[in-house]
């Protein structure tokens, strides 16, 4: 068995470091040409340089604007041709307790998590229908199935993306597009580091502590590496997964504690 990704196009979005990054590279392996989408063009070209494969592209995009993320993939793909592959992706929103939450918080990780991927849906189911052949992957958080303490725009806001997830999935089906979540648990990237790093300063305590608690809680007994949640991400894209559609996968070392 193998991904067979030969000849599939894919758009991964927040993929110059992080799950992003060995999103893009795993599917890169499997044969895809990956599409790298983030803020920054210095890192998105080196991230480019350390794919498997040739033909690779890069697009400068920011979540703040769903207009501007949507037309510049619009014209991306009138240019370069239809993607199969479409993985939503962006920056972990900010820690907090939820009743201390500004409005335009919300506002703002709405706009970045569920406008600009339905905006990249919009823009990419013509090319994925006409082909027969869809996977959208939306990363977000083990919170849509047990809320995380100090996450609480995050946990509100990937609770619509969620819902908004499973209702596309009941839609597209009939067109050979599945719609599925991945749902990282402790991953060592530069996320994780910050929020480690954020709250051993609020709890004045050290990074290695607020860490060695933290895996404490994983049955796994330590973090995920970002190519262990890309290899489920890389999964579900490939045409082995056509039957899956419509899930919540937890890749967390068994951490979630709900069935
Ligand atoms: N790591 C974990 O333990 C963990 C656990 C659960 C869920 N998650 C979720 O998984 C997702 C990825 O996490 P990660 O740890 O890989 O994050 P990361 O290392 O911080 O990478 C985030 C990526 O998104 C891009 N990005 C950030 N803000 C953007 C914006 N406004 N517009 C366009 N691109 C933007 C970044 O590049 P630029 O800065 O160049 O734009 C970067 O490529 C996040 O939603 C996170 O909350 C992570």
């Amino acid at each position: 068995m193998t991904l067979a990704l030969a000849g599939k196009r894919a758009l991964v979005c927040g993929s110059s470091q992080g799950i992003g990054f060995a999103a893009a590279a795993a599917l890169a392996t499997a044969g895809a040409t990956v599409t790298l989408l983030a803020r920054n063009r210095k890192s998105l070209e080196a991230a480019r340089e350390r794919l498997a494969g040739s033909g690779h592209a890069v697009l400068v995009a920011d979540f703040d604007d769903p207009g501007a993320v949507r037309d510049t993939v619009a014209a991306h793909v009138a240019e370069q041709g239809a993607k199969h592959i479409l993985v939503n992706n962006a920056g972990g929103p900010r820690g907090g307790q939820v009743h201390a939450a500004e409005p335009d918080a919300f506002l703002a990780v709405f706009r970045q998590h569920l406008l600009v991927n339905h905006a990249l849906v919009q823009t990419l189911l013509p090319g994925m229908r006409a082909a027969g052949y869809g996977r959208i992957i939306n990363v977000i958080s083990t919170s849509v199935k047990e809320p995380i303490p100090d996450l609480g725009v995050s946990n509100t806001i990937r609770g619509a993306v969620a819902s908004w997830a499973k209702t596309l999935a009941g839609e597209l089906g009939a067109h050979g597009i599945t719609v599925n979540n991945v749902l990282p648990g402790f991953t060592r990237t530069a996320r994780l580091h910050d929020l480690f790093a954020a709250k051993a300063k609020r709890l004045g305590t050290t990074t290695a502590e607020v860490e060695a608690e933290a895996r404490a809680t994983v049955p796994l007994g330590r973090f995920a590496e970002p190519e262990e949640v890309a290899a489920a991400i890389a999964f579900l894209a490939s045409p082995l997964a056509g039957y899956i559609n419509g899930i919540n996968l937890p890749v967390d070392g068994g951490r979630t504690r709900s069935l």
